[in-house]
């Protein structure tokens, strides 16, 4: 695939999309979220990759959906057009997504960091749901992922005013787990992708899985789930490689199976 809006690199365990339209501070269009969508899919499916780092640049993890292509369209357009298909599609990626974020998070940019799993800050980074500001609302799941993360009243407050918070007080609210310098923050996400990608790559699966089921369900639904992929995981030969290894003091040489 011929990428333009999006950088990859891969590494061992793990990959790097860098969000590459620095010109408009990141501005999500329709073909940066088909090649982030597309790019994350290959991904899922490649047996090296167990964890994949979503970044921008210094100045905009990206400054929300591209206003100048939907500007002009019409409710039909924007209903034709399906770009929450799209959006849909990265919530099935199974393996665990950091967002490592500097500068802008906005809108959709602030909507796309909370899609991935957990959320690394620059001290430069600024998170907002300014789309009231524009006549609009947050469309890719701005007043549910949020309100879930801050709480009913913070996310309020951000929806209705537009107004953005700093990297400290997104780490204060629970939304963001740490915060690093800017120069350190790639570095960081790199590092965190490396502890993820050495642990047995099934668990991680049935984690992320697990975690991820306990937006939508009951506490009762959301145990039973648990306790479903607990037991699946006595059938992979990493649960008995790893408890043997504990038994016997030595580091476990996961399979991925
Ligand atoms: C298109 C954008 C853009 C965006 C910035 N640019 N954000 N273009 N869509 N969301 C472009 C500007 O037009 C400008 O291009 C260039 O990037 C630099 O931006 P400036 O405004 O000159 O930079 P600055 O003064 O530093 O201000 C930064 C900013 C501001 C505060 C982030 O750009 C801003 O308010 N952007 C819009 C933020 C926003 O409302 N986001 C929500 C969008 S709606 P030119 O050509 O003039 O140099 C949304 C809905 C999601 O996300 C729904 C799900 C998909």
């Amino acid at each position: 695939m011929n990428l333009t809006t999006i950088l990859l690199t891969k590494e061992s365990g793990y990959a790097l999309i860098q969000f590459n339209r620095p010109e408009v501070l990141n501005a999500i269009n329709m073909k940066l979220m088909e090649e982030l969508v597309s790019a994350l899919e290959e991904l899922d499916k490649d047996g090296d990759t167990r964890c994949i780092i979503l970044t921008g640049n210094e100045k905009a993890f990206a400054a929300g959906a591209d206003i100048k292509e939907m500007a002009e369209a019409s409710a039909m357009e924007m209903l034709q057009r399906d770009q929450f298909a799209r959006w849909d599609r990265i919530r099935k990626i199974k393996k665990p997504i950091i967002a490592a974020v500097s500068g802008f998070a906005l809108g959709g940019g602030c909507e796309l960091a909370m899609t991935c799993d957990i959320i690394l800050a620059s001290e430069s980074a600024k998170f907002g749901q300014p789309e009231i500001t524009i006549g609009v609302i947050p469309g890719a799941g701005g007043t549910q992922r949020l309100t879930r993360a801050v709480g009913k009243y913070k996310a309020m407050e951000m929806v209705l005013t537009g107004a953005m918070i700093t990297a400290e007080e997104a780490k204060q609210w629970g939304l963001v787990v740490k915060v690093v310098p800017n120069e350190y923050l790639v570095e960081e996400a790199k590092n965190l992708a490396k502890v993820i990608a050495s642990k047995p790559p099934v668990a991680v699966r049935l984690a992320k899985e697990a975690v991820l089921k306990s937006f939508d369900t009951t506490i009762e639904g959301g145990l039973e789930f648990e306790r479903k992929n607990f037991y699946m995981l006595f059938a992979s030969e990493d649960q008995k490689e790893g408890m043997k290894a504990f038994v016997e003091k030595r580091k476990p040489e996961w399979k991925g199976k």
